[in-house]
C-alpha cells in the first residue's frame, strides 16, 4: 500500500485542527513546491505549549503529517518542539512515499515559524538557526524532493 495505516488514520481523523483565536504564536508558511498553506496556532504557558492547533489548505500527506506533530509537540516544551524534523514526523506516521515528503516540511516550518512569532512578541533571544532549518522558502527555494 502507497499509505501506512497511520498516514490514512491522522489523514481521514486529523488531530488538532482549528484555530486558537488567543493564540501566543501563530506561524503561516507556503510550500513553494505547491503552493499549499499552513497555519500553526500554539498556546504557551511558562515556556510549555498546553494547546496546539492547525488549519491547512494542503493535500492529505500535509495534514497527516501536521495532525502527527501537533500530537508530538503537545506538552513539549517550545525548545523541544523546534526540535522536532519533518523526518521523526515522517518516521512516526510509519514512512511516506518519497514524492511526498517536501508535504511534511510544511508541518516543521509551521512549527518553527509559530515559536519564532512567541519569541518575538514576548521579546525573547534566540538563536535564528534553530528556527530555520536551512531549506526553508525564506532562506532558499525548496528543492528537496
Ligand atoms: Fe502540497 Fe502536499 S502537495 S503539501
Amino acid at each position: 500500500m502507497l499509505y501506512s495505516e497511520k498516514v490514512m488514520d491522522h489523514f481521514r481523523n486529523p488531530r488538532n485542527v482549528g484555530e486558537i483565536p488567543d493564540a501566543d504564536g501563530v506561524g503561516e508558511v507556503g510550500n513553494a513546491k505547491c503552493g499549499d498553506i499552513m497555519k500553526m496556532y500554539l498556546k504557551i504557558d511558562d515556556g510549555v505549549i498546553t494547546d496546539v492547533k492547525f488549519e491547512t489548505f494542503g493535500c492529505g500527506s500535509a495534514i497527516a503529517t501536521s495532525s502527527m506533530a501537533t500530537e508530538l509537540i503537545k506538552g513539549k516544551r517550545v525548545e523541544e518542539a523546534i526540535q522536532l524534523s519533518n523526518q521523526a514526523v515522517v518516521e512516526a506516521l510509519d514512512g511516506l512515499p518519497a514524492y511526498k515528503l517536501h508535504c511534511s516540511v510544511l508541518a516543521e516550518e509551521a512549527v518553527k515559524a509559530a515559536v519564532k512569532d512567541y519569541y518575538d512578541k514576548n521579546g525573547i533571544a534566540y538563536d535564528p538557526d534553530l528556527l530555520c532549518g536551512g531549506d526553508c522558502e525564506s532562506c532558499h527555494e525548496h528543492d528537496e524532493q
